[in-house]
């Protein structure tokens, strides 16, 4: 199974991907990491592991459109059968949301539905919630609100700030998200009418 992963930043789910596609057990392939910046440490980590990656700086382009369409473009060209978010800090067009209906997964620091958007460890702190986590889910046309697929949660300590609670968020990111593109990869995890099925059973 041909995965493209997208991102801005640092990686660090690429890194848990990478880690967890080499066994020669797991059906999921990354054929290639696209950035929308030239700065992105994750494009370092694809060059280590002998990744194939790909620069689309989106000021380079006139609108949202254009750039979504040389994204699709790019994607395409290495003919995944699925495309993952990992830190990709872009929000899509409907156009590219809908070219990649049920293979397009995306991961969020927070228990969706709460906490859509971003800064979210401060807001579960300041909400006073004695849970938090992240989700996966997989990609619709509203923000972060696309149908769940696997949640962590992460108990919220008294002395817990942004910081802390990020760090524990994303080391459970690590877990979830190689779980969620090993299931698609081995053909249990799909987008079916009415939801996510995973071997067969609504999520
Ligand atoms: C993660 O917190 C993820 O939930 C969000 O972007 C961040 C990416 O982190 N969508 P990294 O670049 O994988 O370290």
């Amino acid at each position: 199974c041909n995965v493209v992963v997208l991102l801005s930043g640092t990686g660090s789910n690429l890194q848990a991907l990478i880690d967890s596609t080499g066994d020669g057990e797991n059906p999921a392939r990354i054929a290639a990491v696209i950035a929308n910046r030239s700065d992105a440490y994750g494009l370092q980590r694809a060059r280590q592991a002998g990744i194939a990656t790909q620069v689309l700086e989106h000021a380079d382009f006139a609108d949202r459109d254009a750039f979504d369409q040389a994204l699709m473009q790019a994607i395409d060209s290495f003919a995944p059968q699925l495309v993952v978010l990992a830190g990709f800090m872009r929000i899509l067009t409907p156009a590219f949301v809908r070219h990649y209906h049920g293979r397009l997964l995306n991961i969020h620091p927070s228990l969706l539905p709460r906490h859509k958007g971003l800064h979210t460890h401060q807001r579960a702190l300041q909400a006073g919630d004695a849970e938090h986590g992240c989700t996966v889910h997989f990609v619709t046309e509203e923000l972060d609100g696309g149908p769940l697929v696997v949640q962590a949660v992460v108990p919220v300590q008294s002395q817990d700030t942004a910081a802390s609670l990020a760090q524990r968020v994303h080391t459970q990111e690590h877990h979830v998200y190689p779980l969620a593109v090993r299931w698609f990869a081995e053909g249990r995890l799909r987008l079916g009418d009415s939801g996510p099925l995973l071997d067969g059973n609504p999520l």
